[in-house]
């Protein structure tokens, strides 16, 4: 045996949670991994894991205790893959890779939920030390672990070497039915179907495109929990009740992962207290920050997303939980309704519709801002693909994003999700619904912003005129900014002495 292959396929830096998952997964896949972590604890929980769970009993992680002999155990050109917090350590491990001696033809790929400016800084910045390639994961553990969706980008001849790995360890969607292919044990490993992971675009689009995944991702949440709020406090339903209508919107068109996991996250109970969990989860939401920067980018490329905008308020609303207990001793509440059991059953209905099209126009917002952002940054992003890659293995995973890849496979140029025959019809049959239930949430004082954010989005991209000519007169009016008429070409712009009755219109 030649010394390269006795050596390691993938040396691995960073051992958490999602770390060792990938590892493990790797391993599955056939291939042999180093793994470092300066925390040796869980070097050593990881090779353990690999042995009890390997049923040949051959070592497949090869612990490391430095970064030399993490490069010391590879097969040149050495592949190296990163499962640890974006931000500044991510460049900590770059250099001490350069310190151990990385070759310029090695490739790291950084896994973690980094800002793509700083993918794109980083490609260049160690572009004379190695190849720096990025490949976001989506899934949480159990992705990591039987399939993930992986949103590689970058060097397209890293991709060659990336993608065989890439192609095994992803999660598998049947090409006939569009329906994923369950991995759940270890050792399985699934050879048949499409992977979810294929090749994003230059440094930094992979990134983007993850982060637009997490705005979504982050709306669908929210739409989420606003039904359960007003199935909550407007209906009175108990949390199994809850559970149970879930549980069955989960069987058709709102079948998701988001959907399954509330589902669940309903029906436990706590072992204390034997009461519903949820019921003793204080209500003040975490986040990271990739929900933010999809609602920053959205307003810097000038791309409506405002349900994942929302979303991201509702989480700092949440925070605010002294305040609220104040503002809900002070602040009237509307004018109780009591409703029939009838009528109960109507605004389950119509809930059920306002989440889909909320749904899909969150979905809307986020493949447009994408759209955008492609077209800024000359990424050449394929929409088809993007959503071929999330229809498994990611948080956002539904059954209907076959539908939206199916969409754009129809027309890849299609602008807005809207635009297409099939959504536009679904937004039409469910609109009326739609608008009862936020009609009937608002009476009943439950906040439900980021469906009713959703709703106003529709209103205003299916409006031939907006109220922005009046919005025009009022910037003319105090700062003279100018503005064009319908009934002359747009790049005229004009100025008129608006306190002046009968002065003339002045093009400018
Ligand atoms: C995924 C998740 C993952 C992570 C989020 C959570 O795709 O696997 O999105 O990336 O769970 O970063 O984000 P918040 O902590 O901001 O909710």
């Amino acid at each position: 045996m030649s010394e390269n292959t006795s050596k390691c396929d993938i040396g691995f830096v960073g051992l958490g949670v999602m770390g060792k998952n990938l590892v493990l997964n790797l391993a599955d896949n056939g291939y042999k991994i180093a793994a470092f972590d300066l925390d040796s604890e869980k070097v050593t929980a990881a090779m353990a894991q690999d042995v009890a769970e390997n049923a040949t009993g051959d070592a497949r992680v090869i612990g490391c205790s430095s970064y030399t002999e993490l490069l010391s155990q590879l097969k040149s050109p050495h592949l190296i893959v990163l499962s640890v917090p974006a931000g500044a350590v991510v460049d900590q491990v770059c250099q001490n890779l350069i310190g151990a001696g990385i070759h310029p033809d090695d490739i790291v790929i950084d896994t973690g939920n980094s800002l793509w400016t700083d993918t794109v800084e980083r490609e260049n910045k160690y572009k004379d030390n190695f190849i720096f390639f990025s490949s976001a994961v989506s899934g949480g553990e159990v992705g990591a672990r039987f399939g993930p969706a992986l949103m590689p980008s970058g060097s397209p001849y890293a991709w060659t070497r990336v993608k065989p790995i890439w192609s095994a360890i992803a999660a598998k969607v049947d090409a006939q039915t569009g329906k994923p292919i369950e991995r759940t044990k270890p050792g399985e490993i699934v050879t048949q179907g499409e992977p979810c992971a294929d090749y994003i675009g230059p440094a930094g689009a992979g990134h983007y495109v993850k982060m637009v995944h997490n705005g979504i991702e982050y709306a669908d949440m929210q739409i989420i929990c606003e039904a359960y709020h007003v199935l909550r406090d407007g209906l009175n339903l108990s949390t199994d009740e809850i559970a149970d209508i879930f549980a069955t919107w989960n069987q058709g068109v709102l079948d998701s992962y988001l959907m399954e996991i509330s589902v669940e996250v309903l029906r436990h109970k706590d072992s204390e207290t034997g009461t519903a969990l949820v019921d003793l989860i204080l209500d003040k939401a975490g986040q990271k920050g990739t929900g933010l920067w999809t609602a920053v980018s959205s307003l810097e490329v000038g791309c409506p997303a405002p349900t994942i905008s929302q979303a991201v308020y509702a989480r700092s609303i949440s925070s605010f939980k002294e305040l609220r207990g104040d503002t809900s001793r002070k602040l009237l509440p509307p004018e109780e309704v009591s409703l029939t059991e009838d009528e109960k059953k109507q605004v389950i209905e119509q809930l059920h519709d306002a989440l889909y099209c909320a749904k899909i126009c969150a979905y809307a917002q986020g493949f447009q801002l994408m759209k955008l952002a492609s077209l800024e940054h000359n990424w050449d992003l394929n929409f088809a693909s993007i959503a071929k890659i999330w229809r498994s293995g990611c948080i956002i995973r539904a059954a209907f994003l076959q539908s939206i890849t199916d969409a754009f496979e129809r027309n890849h140029k299609l602008e807005n999700l809207l635009l297409d025959d099939f959504f536009a019809g679904q937004l039409s049959d469910c609109q009326q619904n739609w608008r009862l239930a936020v009609a009937r949430a608002t009476m009943m004082g439950i906040p439900v912003g980021a469906i009713s954010a959703s709703l106003s989005y529709y209103d205003s991209m299916r409006c031939a005129v907006l109220p922005a000519n009046l919005l025009q007169g009022q910037r003319d009016f105090f700062g003279a900014h100018t503005f064009a008429r319908v009934d002359k070409p747009e790049n005229h712009k004009f100025h008129v002495e608006w306190t002046l009755p009968g002065r003339p219109i002045r093009k400018i």
